[in-house]
């Protein structure tokens, strides 16, 4: 197989979107002087250039850029190419209305905005692919070129599209998937509710309903959606693999979202990017910012990836937007290095004088060079060049499992609770582990789960006879899984398992985790869980029975009084513990110590509370303090601060919001 292309280095890739077609000629020059104050390398350009690249249907104009990417090379910028298809111009609107998103009560989505296209729209398609190839003949071989930037966020807007055309592609796609008509009713369930389907014709996008839809249909619906959108990448991925085969080619991933099979579009590039905006204004931004960056590292099980976009300081999209704090913007930015980030970007270099995004920050905000923002932005820059070639490697020891066919599953209506989020959970576990500062990796239950000493599975309601006896042998050969409640329920058909009938849900796990499931029930999110051992729960509960497993606690509501909450089973050489509630952060937190304790997965280092620790495997060590006030820590041995602090014996003193990253100082022997 040929190798990919490599990402530009080697150092730390700096910069941001760059849309300088909001802005007269006059002002690019001061903007390559700016961006090489700032020590800007890389720029992202192009992405929303459709209507400039080809104002008119088949007219281009490539001037513009020509002389941008000249102006860029000239000051040594390198570019990340956008391919602009992510948002088509009017004119594709007008001449061609049936290229426009329909949303599921049959309403045609307009133009004004961006994203309104149908991802299966052959029409759409077809703009699209003669764009990019133009722009891949014209530009590959232009020296600031370095880098595809497919498209923009999948999925961000439009996941899904109801159009005529699109509900033809669904039916081939399943004509593809199930060959007839009787395996299509068979996997659907169709007996119920008089739904059997007697010709292709009559099958159709889950569109408005009357009632609940049918939970497979929906299933298939979304994972054709998300096929549709992975076609459109795999359309250009292909043709700029055919054109410039020596150039890397990514798409910026919506942060962890559902919207589309992220991992899925991941094996289709050669570097995953991702846009990450915690809130600054919430207590959880930095765990947020970790857990987002744990999944950029692991859709490509481990590879460096690039931080394609967070906010210099505010956003413009939530109801009440506060700006990032004095050093929280650097010190997120070394979070998101230290978990493999090897480009630190930004929406965007100049902040926007009009449109939508004009109370969006920028790395040059509307009150120029003298504001905090910039002043930040310029000091990151520079010391991230200063900084020497740096090769993240780190081995989880910690996996959380998150299914995307299961996560469509959880999250559908017509359930026990139609509330249970996937990433609420998630979360919740991270943030345990977070706080820990235990590194954590985000797999499928499909993975070789051998690296692990602990792995963990939020509601997992789709469990195949796959995935489980993967399950089954990690935790046979001496893993320590931690099973959530409402997994194991359904096949990969999202039908109730057969096996169920033997007296059980989660039927292929239920030995290994030495229960009985008989019952399930939802709870109001408010309503208090208190289990026998003082830990708080909420959401769920279960009616079950011990055949093997050790208690640990139980539920002391009156449904199920009495009933294990959480239990652990010895099986084979490993340990399978089941928590059949939700727990509060806290009692997780709690909880999890104790579990991290029985499978002896430490923390790089004793700190206190709020120090984030990345300890890479050639011993390069990241100290963040996320405290507004400074903090110190005591190190066993002496280090080095790459970041110019002191030579440290055995007390670090960390500045409030400061970073620390130090590497082992070498042993210096007498003569
Ligand atoms: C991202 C998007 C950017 C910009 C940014 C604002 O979702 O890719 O184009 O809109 O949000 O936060």
């Amino acid at each position: 197989m040929p190798q990919s292309p490599t990402l530009p280095g080697p150092h730390i890739l700096y910069g941001g979107d760059y849309n300088p077609e909001q802005w007269s000629e006059d002002l690019w020059l001061k903007d390559m002087q700016l961006m090489q104050q700032a020590g800007v390398n890389l720029v992202s350009i192009g992405i929303f250039g459709w209507s400039k690249l080809e104002p008119q249907e088949g007219v281009f104009d490539f001037q513009w850029l020509d002389l941008l990417l000249d102006l860029l090379h000239q000051h040594g910028i390198q570019a990340n190419l956008g391919t602009a298809t992510a948002s088509p111009p009017a004119w594709m609107a007008h001449t061609y209305p049936e290229t426009l998103p329909v949303n599921a009560q049959g309403t045609v989505y307009g133009f004004g905005s961006r994203q309104q296209y149908s991802p299966a729209s052959p029409i759409y398609r077809e703009k699209a692919a003669r764009l990019v190839r133009q722009l891949a003949e014209r530009y590959g071989k232009h020296p600031a070129v370095v880098m595809w930037h497919i498209n923009n966020e999948y999925g961000c807007h439009i996941q899904e599209c109801f159009s005529e055309s699109t509900a033809q592609a669904f039916r081939g796609w399943l004509r593809h998937r199930y060959g007839d008509l009787q395996t299509l009713n068979q996997v659907w369930g169709t007996a119920f509710w008089s739904q059997t389907y007697h010709q292709w014709e009559h099958i159709q996008p889950p569109r408005m309903m009357p009632a609940f839809p049918n939970p497979t249909q929906v299933l298939d619906w979304r994972r054709f959606s998300s096929d549709m959108i992975q076609e459109c990448m795999q359309m250009e991925v292909d043709l700029l693999r055919e054109i410039t085969p020596h150039l890397p080619v990514n798409t910026n991933f919506l942060g962890i979202s559902r919207a589309v099979n992220q991992r899925a579009l991941a094996a289709t590039e050669d570097v995953v990017s991702i846009d990450i905006y915690p809130d600054p204004a919430q207590q959880n931004a930095p765990q947020d910012t970790a857990l987002q960056a744990d999944w950029a590292r692991s859709l490509r099980d481990g590879q460096g990836w690039i931080l394609m976009e967070q906010a210099p300081s505010q956003v413009q999209w939530r109801a009440i937007n506060q700006p990032k704090r004095p050093g929280q913007m650097r010190l997120l930015s070394y979070s998101m290095i230290a978990r493999g980030a090897q480009g630190v970007m930004f929406f965007q270099w100049r902040q926007s004088k009009a449109g939508a995004e004009k109370y969006h920050s920028g790395m040059v905000p509307h009150t120029g060079v003298s504001s905090r923002i910039w002043q930040e932005i310029q000091s990151l820059g520079q010391e991230l060049k200063a900084l020497p070639t740096l090769k993240p490697q780190m081995k989880a020891k910690v996996a959380i499992i998150i299914d995307w066919d299961s996560w469509q599953a959880l999250e559908q209506d017509s359930h026990t609770h139609n509330h249970l989020k996937l990433l609420d959970q998630v979360q919740c576990y991270h943030q345990a582990l977070w706080k820990e500062n235990i590194l954590t990796d985000l797999v499928t239950s499909y993975h070789d789960l051998s690296p692990y000493q602990l792995v963990l599975t939020p509601s997992l309601p789709i469990l195949s006879e796959t995935a489980a006896a993967n399950l089954r042998q990690y935790v046979k050969e001496g893993g320590h899984l931690v099973m959530g409640y409402f997994s194991g329920i359904t096949d990969q058909n999202d039908h109730i398992h057969a096996a169920t009938r033997h007296g059980s849900y989660n039927p292929l796990m239920c030995d290994v985790l030495g229960i009985r499931i008989r019952e399930f029930s939802g709870h109001d999110p408010e309503e208090a869980l208190l289990l026998d051992n003082g830990l708080h729960a909420s959401h769920w509960s279960e009616d079950v029975e011990l055949q093997g497993a050790t208690p640990l606690a139980h539920f002391t509501h009156e449904l199920y009084p009495h009933s294990p909450a959480i239990t652990r089973h010895n099986h084979g050489l490993g340990q399978a513990y089941h928590l059949a509630t939700q727990l509060k952060a806290d009692s997780m937190h709690q909880f999890l110590k104790t579990v991290l304790k029985t499978a002896q997965v430490k923390a790089p280092l004793q700190v206190p509370e709020g120090i984030e620790v990345v300890r890479w495997e050639d011993g390069t060590l990241f100290l963040l303090n996320h405290h507004p006030t400074p903090q110190t820590v005591t190190l066993p041995e002496p280090h080095t601060d790459l970041l110019g602090g002191p030579s440290h014996q055995s007390e670090l003193f960390l500045a409030a919001r400061g970073v620390a990253i130090l590497q082992p100082q070498p042993v210096t022997v007498a003569p």
